[in-house]
């Protein structure tokens, strides 16, 4: 029994990396499937259900408020989380993979990075923002991270997410960040950019 909820399907390309899927709020582990098998075709497919219930939605931590986080919770719930992906590559036969996030699993992933580095090859992170107000620096060399933000995302600042993009590459990792003209919401562009970042 591996320690959270999850789905998971096995590669069907062995050249593409595994993929871990992290929802946003209110999703489940079903929710980032389709959309891992449209980026990545082949990768194997790792998605876990986020372990917090607000009103009665999975996340992945808890927050305070809308972009209020509780700090505390973020970095418990970033090891336990990590320590479910060691479980998994073990019991899988998996190399580590690489993150993607929507939102509030957006923001658990970019978490990971700064505090339990080893546990992702690189990430990409939909309509993430900075997760902890003091990071520990994390050596992230030889790791890409794709970036997309909504430049009228209500709920992200794009100020918040450029913050998180030059804290990232300032720890060595090769960042891209798109900014885009949309909200919160995935566009068709996200996954364009998404499948051509997963062909480099
Ligand atoms: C979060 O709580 O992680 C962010 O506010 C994004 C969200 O899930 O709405």
């Amino acid at each position: 029994e591996l320690s959270f909820i999850h789905r998971y399907e096995p590669a069907t390309d062995p050249t593409r990396p595994p993929l871990l899927l992290l929802h946003g709020t209110g999703g489940d582990e079903s929710d980032l499937l389709g959309l891992g098998r449209t980026i990545s075709p082949g990768s194997a497919l790792l998605s876990p259900r986020g372990k917090i219930l607000e009103n009665g939605m999975p996340r992945f931590f808890r927050r305070l408020a809308e972009g209020v986080f509780d700090e505390e919770d973020v970095r418990l719930r970033a090891n336990e989380l990590a320590d479910f992906v060691a479980e998994a590559r073990r019991a899988y036969g998996l190399e580590a993979p690489v993150a993607v996030g929507f939102s509030n699993g957006a923001n658990i992933a970019a978490a990971m990075l700064m505090l339990r580095p080893e546990a992702l090859s690189g990430a990409a992170l939909l309509r993430a923002m900075v997760p902890l107000s003091d990071a520990p620096k994390a050596d992230l060399a030889g790791k890409r991270v794709l970036i997309t933000s909504g430049a009228m995302d209500p709920i992200v600042p794009a100020e918040n997410a450029k913050r998180l993009a030059a804290s990232l590459s300032e720890s060595g990792a090769e960042v891209q960040h798109e900014i885009l003209p949309t909200g919160h919401n995935l566009s068709q562009t996200d996954l364009q950019l998404m499948v051509r970042w997963f062909s480099r």
